[in-house]
């Protein structure tokens, strides 16, 4: 068994050493142009001469939970293309987005201006019942949120392309019901994948159905935000700002606006990130499986493009 690992902008060594020490049957390598052909690859967004050259290929095995950089490449039919499923994000993902909801909601920002300036001062209390979170996209992440927003006791709205039943989330399903689903939402979190059906869907359309006040954290990716459309809606006043970790350039230009706008919070693609450890156990525990002819979770549907 040959396993190649290959990723854009990062490091193999430290993979390649883990998989190896958790994999010891299998030979185990960095890709390089013209490596001898693998059975299985680890990667982060390949160039299209990895696929090119790697005829041998039964799967991919993506070290992140979108897939969407990989999807775009010319990939052959029969090449599965497996997702990491959870692998200690999902619990990244709820702090985060909690965090960003708590910090809005309580206005910690304000709090922390005034205690810079040495201010001693209360805002009024705000009503809980009136920040209605959405969350756009209850899958491996979403649910986790969804689920973990609601122990906060925000209203929680969920949205989804199938209809879900999940407690204590009033779950919205299908593009026809995606107006009742902004409509019913002030802060909305946006956890959808990136596909041609997802790509720009933050607009001024969309965005300007949300409740007075509204407020978008965005840690899917950042195509799905059309960016002018946000600042124009923040300046007008209609959303009450935004907390962004994904940007349709990354690393985000030093002259892109959202760095030092006022209302936006801008952090560098961190809400979630790939834990070594535990996304190297979920590999080898999935070619094992697949050796022994068992199913396994995560598998991408590349017609659905997630
Ligand atoms: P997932 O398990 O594939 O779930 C996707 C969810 O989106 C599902 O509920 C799906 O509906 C829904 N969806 C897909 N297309 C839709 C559409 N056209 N309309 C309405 N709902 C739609 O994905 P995940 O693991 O939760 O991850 C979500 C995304 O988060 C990833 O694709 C990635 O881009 C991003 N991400 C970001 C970070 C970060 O650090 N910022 C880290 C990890 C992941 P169904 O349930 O009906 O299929
Ligand atoms: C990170 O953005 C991921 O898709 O895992």
């Amino acid at each position: 068994m040959k396993l190649t690992v290959c990723f854009s902008g990062l490091s193999p060594d430290p993979w390649v050493q883990g998989l190896q020490q958790a994999f010891p049957q299998a030979a185990v390598s960095a890709w390089a142009p013209g490596a001898a052909p693998a059975d299985h690859a680890i990667v982060w967004a390949p160039p299209q001469q990895f696929i090119d050259e790697q005829l041998g290929l039964q799967t991919l095995f993506n070290i992140g939970a979108g897939v969407d950089a990989l999807l775009q490449l010319k990939l052959p039919p029969s090449l599965k293309v497996v997702r990491l499923d959870d692998a200690g994000m999902s619990v990244q993902m709820a702090e985060y987005v909690c965090h960003a909801v708590i910090r809005h909601f309580r206005e910690f920002d304000g709090y922390d201006a005034d205690t810079q300036a040495g201010k001693w001062s209360y805002r009024k209390p705000r009503s809980r019942a009136d920040f209605a979170v959405g969350v756009m996209g209850l899958g491996v992440l979403g649910e986790r949120v969804a689920k973990a927003l609601a122990v906060f006791d925000f209203p929680v709205n969920g949205y989804s392309r199938s209809p879900k039943d999940l407690p204590g989330v009033r779950c919205f399903s299908g593009a026809q019901s995606l107006p009742d689903f902004l409509q019913a939402t002030r802060v909305l979190v946006n956890l959808m994948p990136l596909t041609p059906e997802t790509e720009n869907i933050l607009n001024k359309d969309t965005l300007a159905q949300l409740q007075a006040g509204g407020y978008l954290i965005n840690v899917a990716r950042g195509k799905h935000l059309v960016e002018e459309d946000l600042i124009v809606l923040i300046d007008s006043g209609h959303l009450s700002g935004a907390m962004l970790d994904v940007f349709r350039t990354e690393p985000l230009p030093l002259t892109h606006p959202f760095w030092h706008h006022p209302k936006i919070t801008v952090t560098p693609h961190t809400s979630a990130r790939t834990l070594r450890e535990e996304s190297i156990a979920q590999i080898v525990g999935k070619i094992q499986a697949l050796q022994l002819g068992q199913a396994i979770n995560g598998v991408v549907d590349a017609q659905r493009g997630y």
